[in-house]
């Protein structure tokens, strides 16, 4: 049994879980993974490590509730239990050697790239950070972001923090103004995923992006997360999560997500019933 050791509200969709996981916290890395059960016959839902502390033994993972297991899970409370918690899986992002890089989270996605942002920051990078929600209400992670950003710009789609627009234009705007980075990070929807990657590709930047596809082994067995990717079938949770943003064929990949609305819907009146 793996024990959640905190929990906090980020905002009103988004929590924020510490889970005593030694094992898994020694040796994570940004970029992966963990597949975590609430309790027998539950579902199997992948969330990606939005932080770790290796001398307290515990994994971070933030979460939206967006669905049945996300729920019930935000119901839960310190001192309780998960009955599975594996990992860490996937590939670790390969962030060693760059110089300027600029690191973008759209809504949830910006904890995924906060440990992007830490762990670039801690090689010397010079970090750019771009964040998005779509109003102010909605923001998190402002200040973790910050003390490893040497730049850090939070939009919004409504303007409520006073700093209106989409991640794309910020990143167009730095970019036009002389930044040059050797690489961007995107992490968000791959709505968002694909604007940046369009935006880059004019500009020959390389551009990784975080897959999140529907996830049920998480061993490369159940061909659930499959992604084309330059052509090419990979697997997000073995060759992934991290992709070259300019060979993913995102329509598929949206195509793909929508698949199990009407399932995810029913199981989630059911929950709500
Ligand atoms: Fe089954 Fe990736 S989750 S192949």
């Amino acid at each position: 049994m793996f024990k959640i050791v905190k929990k906090q509200v980020l905002n009103p969709s988004i929590v924020l879980m510490s889970i005593h996981a030694p094992l898994i916290a020694k040796k994570a890395e940004p970029g992966q993974f963990i597949i975590l059960r609430i309790s027998d016959g539950g579902e199997r839902i992948p969330l990606t490590i939005a932080d770790y502390d290796r001398e307290n033994g515990t994994v971070t993972i933030i979460y939206q509730l967006v669905g049945k297991t996300t729920r019930e899970l935000a119901d839960m409370n310190e001192g309780d239990s998960l009955l599975d918690f594996v990992g860490p899986l996937g590939i670790a992002s390969h962030l060693e050697g760059y110089r300027k890089v600029a690191v973008i989270g759209g809504g949830l996605g910006s904890a995924i790239a906060y440990p992007q942002a830490k762990k670039l920051h801690s090689l010397g990078a010079e970090v750019h950070s771009i964040t998005g929600f779509r109003n102010k209400d909605l923001i998190i992670l402002e200040d973790e972001m910050k003390k490893f950003s040497d730049k850090l710009i939070v939009a919004t789609d409504d303007g409520s923090n006073g700093n209106k627009g989409f991640v794309t234009d910020v990143l167009k705007q730095l970019i036009d103004e002389g930044n040059k980075y050797d690489l961007v990070i995107a992490i968000g929807p791959l709505v968002m995923m694909r604007a940046v990657s369009n935006l880059t590709r004019e500009y020959g930047i390389k551009t990784l992006v975080s897959m999140n596809p529907v996830m049920i082994d998480g061993t490369g067995m159940c061909g659930g997360c499959r992604l084309t990717v330059g052509g090419k079938t990979k697997f997000a949770c073995v060759d992934g999560p991290d992709f070259d943003a300019h060979e993913v064929d995102f329509d598929e990949a949206m195509r793909r997500q929508n698949m199990y609305k009407k399932q995810e819907k029913e199981s989630e009146d059911i929950h709500v019933c």
